[in-house]
């Protein structure tokens, strides 16, 4: 079918995702032609030209001390006025000032321990996403860090290589907050990594992708399931061009969007090879011309430039289209190969192997709903909306638990997000899951209509931890809930 072909590119539906077309559109709880323009604010005129700018490559954070046993860091929230769309200073929630936030590079065993002040005027919490930590260090939303304040965040490291991120989660701000620029990578590796001929270095690369809404004087407009996020931008740039060599690369996207979901695909359809997910490496590369990521999802992918000659460009698209038409957000940026170089790197047949899951102990159903079709919908995890104060899921310590999680939406897609732990998809619709989703997760799509089973063990930590719909928009509107591991 030619229109959900466009929706989705081609591939999608053969790799497995899933998904349908129906499943996107619309995919957020108000009809467009129903929104009050008043409600999503002005519009800017036009998509910014595109591929015009270079793709910065996020700064790494340097730590400002090293002992024997832990690197330590000091980051400060503050906002700033920065170039986002040429020639126009945009305000900005910033960690040290950087958009994304840099990228923090850690070791497995290795704990860092950041220190963070806040000079913002809102309250804010960290939380490193896809992290086991305990919960004094996770960033709870309702453990926060008050204007003028400062606390320390201690990440242990204790689990393998992943590519993590970290960002706002201030209860019912850090949709905005996150929106407004407090997002950014942290890539921790260890030995079963190094030891693999990938590419490495300079062609190891963070591509953190989102989307934004700039009024007519290019400033982020923040309104609750806006459906105007309709700039796409990489490492804070929109659409910009990325030169390239001929040569392996190993690109680490991330989608770090409030709720827009994206089709990665090069436009001549190349090959693609999934290496990673969002905890890490696939046991077994997956080669592909296309790949989906929910907000909050990483996808570890090699792109090998050699196949082209020096002077070719390519552009990498977005086959999933809401919320902006094409032109608006159907591409994302471009690949412009502008010399040779070696490349000893190679992508192995094998990159890692996965523990066997233990034997499940115990089984539970959860239902993620939204409102559709009004004005301000309120979300649902199991009929009940998000109460710090309430405990939705008890946990035995060292259970290994089957989540069977089901998206009760008609037409509204959701993703689910568990804290603490990285865990399996066992089966998306009664099937194995895709290629791409045999690896560690901690974002999984869940499709309207759809079932998702999962497996997590909770052998880590004690505490109290949330669960939540990682389309922020829709985790503040009521759809995360607490389970407590004791
Ligand atoms: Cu990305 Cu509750 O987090
Ligand atoms: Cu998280
Ligand atoms: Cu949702």
């Amino acid at each position: 079918m030619v229109t959900r072909r466009r929706l989705l590119g081609t591939g999608l539906a053969a790799a497995g995702v899933g998904l349908t077309g129906a499943s996107f559109t619309p995919l957020l709880a108000v009809d467009p032609a129903k929104a009050s323009p008043a409600k999503a604010g002005p519009s800017t005129a036009a998509t910014p030209e595109l591929f015009t700018r270079p793709m910065p490559l996020m700064p790494v954070l340097r730590p400002t001390f090293r002992t024997s046993t832990a690197d330590h860091y000091d980051v400060t929230m503050r906002a700033v006025r920065r170039e986002v769309l040429p020639g126009i200073q945009t305000d900005l929630l910033t960690y040290n000032g950087h958009f994304p936030g840099a990228t923090i590079k850690a070791r497995t065993g290795r704990p860092v321990i950041v220190r963070q002040r806040n000079e913002l005027d809102v309250a804010t919490s960290v939380h490193l996403h896809g992290a086991s930590v305990t919960q004094a260090n996770d960033g709870d939303p309702m453990d926060t860090l008050a204007p003028g304040g400062e606390r320390i965040y201690t990440y242990p490291n204790k689990q393998p290589h992943a590519s993590l991120w970290y960002h706002d989660h201030a209860h019912h701000k850090e949709s905005e907050n996150v929106y407004r620029g407090l997002h950014g990578s942290y890539l921790l590796t260890d030995a079963i990594e190094d030891k693999l001929p990938l590419p490495k270095g300079e062609y190891d690369v963070v591509v953190a992708i989102r989307d934004a809404h700039f009024d007519a004087a290019g400033q982020l407009v923040y309104t609750m399931d806006d459906q105007q996020r309709s700039t796409l931008l990489v490492n804070g740039v929109p659409y910009p061009y990325f030169q390239v060599a001929a040569r392996k690369y190993r690109l680490r996207f991330a989608n770090m969007s409030n709720q827009r979901f994206i089709g990665l695909r090069l436009a001549d359809g190349g090959e693609m090879i999934q290496i990673g997910s969002d905890g890490g490496l696939l046991p077994r590369p997956h080669t592909t011309d296309s790949f989906i990521l929910s907000p909050g999802e990483r996808a570890d992918v090699v792109i090998d430039f050699s196949r082209y000659a020096v002077g070719h460009k390519v552009v990498l698209e977005n086959t999933i289209i809401f919320a902006g038409n094409a032109e608006q957000v159907g591409q994302v940026m471009r690949f412009d190969v502008v010399r040779t170089a070696d490349d000893p790197s190679s992508v192995p047949s094998v990159l890692r192997s996965l523990p066997a899951l233990p034997a499940p102990t115990n089984e539970r159903s959860i239902a993620m709903q939204m409102e559709e079709g009004v004005a301000h919908p309120k979300g649902f995890m199991d009929g009940k909306m998000y109460d710090p104060a309430r405990v939705d899921a008890n946990i035995r310590f060292g259970a290994s638990e089957i989540w069977t999680v089901t998206n009760t939406n008609a037409r509204v897609p959701h993703n689910f997000h568990m804290h603490l732990v990285q865990f399996r998809v066992l089966e998306r619709g009664g099937k194995p899951p895709a290629p791409g989703e045999t690896g560690l997760k901690d974002t999984v799509i869940v499709a309207a209509g759809e079932t998702v089973k999962l497996q997590a063990t909770f052998d880590s930590y004690r505490g109290s931890y949330v669960y939540h719909c990682h389309m922020l928009d829709h985790s503040a509107m009521g759809m995360m809930a607490t389970m407590r591991i004791s």
